[in-house]
């Protein structure tokens, strides 16, 4: 499903059901030796999901680790994402230049747990959610409001290295073409040397995952 929402030149890899885990480099076996067994194979599901779109773009296997504020490192010459959620795992990954950022990410199609709407929603999110999430058939659109304001957090943290709250983005969704468009309220984020405050999103919906994608520098 990741692959539909992402341009052709961007790599994806993604797993459905139970993180099966998998092999990890010893630097990587360092950094989550102390986790749950449930983390820590979610850590080596997307990195293996991470090292199969290195190989499809010509990259030697590497170890990923986390770097400043959490986000991966990549090998010079790529930008990627990675996500996880119970029942899926992910990773984007695409050549530097076209692309200068990518944010992905997953969640499980179910309504955000109580208050927490209030705290990423703008009031303006807020209204329009109140009226689309009456409708039958539809995603958990609080959900996917959260899921969007992620990856849009995950694309603009490499860039700018600074935290961006919740309130800062308001997203604004197309439930017909699954698009969404960003608007940021706050400067920071730089790309081919132009400032950059509008951002556009895709989202899709397969077997209970919600995954919400945010690339920035593409064709
Ligand atoms: C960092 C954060 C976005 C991760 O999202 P999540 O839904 O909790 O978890 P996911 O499984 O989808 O993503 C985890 C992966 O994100 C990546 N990640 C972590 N921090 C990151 C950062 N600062 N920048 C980019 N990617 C990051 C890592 O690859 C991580 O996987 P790993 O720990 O196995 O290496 C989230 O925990 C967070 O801090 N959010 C608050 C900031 C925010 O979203 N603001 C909204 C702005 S509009």
């Amino acid at each position: 499903m990741l692959g539909m929402i992402l341009p052709a030149d961007v790599e994806s890899e993604e797993r459905f059901g139970e993180a099966p885990g998998g092999v990890l480099f010893p630097e990587e076996e360092k950094i989550i030796a102390r986790a749950v067994e449930a983390r820590r194979r979610e850590f080596a599901t997307v990195r293996v999901c991470a090292r199969a779109c290195l190989a499809r773009l010509g990259y030697a296997q590497v170890p990923i680790l986390p770097g400043v504020g959490g986000t991966p490192t990549w090998p010079a010459g790529v930008q990627g994402s990675m996500t996880h959620c119970a029942g899926y795992a992910a990773a984007a990954v695409g050549p530097m230049p076209p692309i200068s950022a990518i944010g992905i990410d997953a969640e499980p199609d179910a309504p955000l747990p109580d208050g927490v709407l209030n705290l990423v929603a703008t009031p303006a999110e807020r209204d329009r959610l109140a009226v689309t999430q009456q409708e039958p058939g539809s995603p958990n659109w609080d959900r996917l409001l959260f899921s969007a304001k992620e990856a849009v957090y995950k694309a603009w943290f490499p860039l700018v290295g600074e935290w961006l709250d919740h309130q800062e983005a308001e997203i604004l969704f197309d439930p017909l073409d699954r698009t969404f468009a960003v608007a940021l309220s706050r400067d920071g984020l730089i790309v081919d040397g132009r400032p950059i405050r509008r951002l556009n999103g895709r989202w899709a919906r397969q077997r209970g995952i919600l995954v919400t994608a945010v690339v920035l520098g593409s064709a």
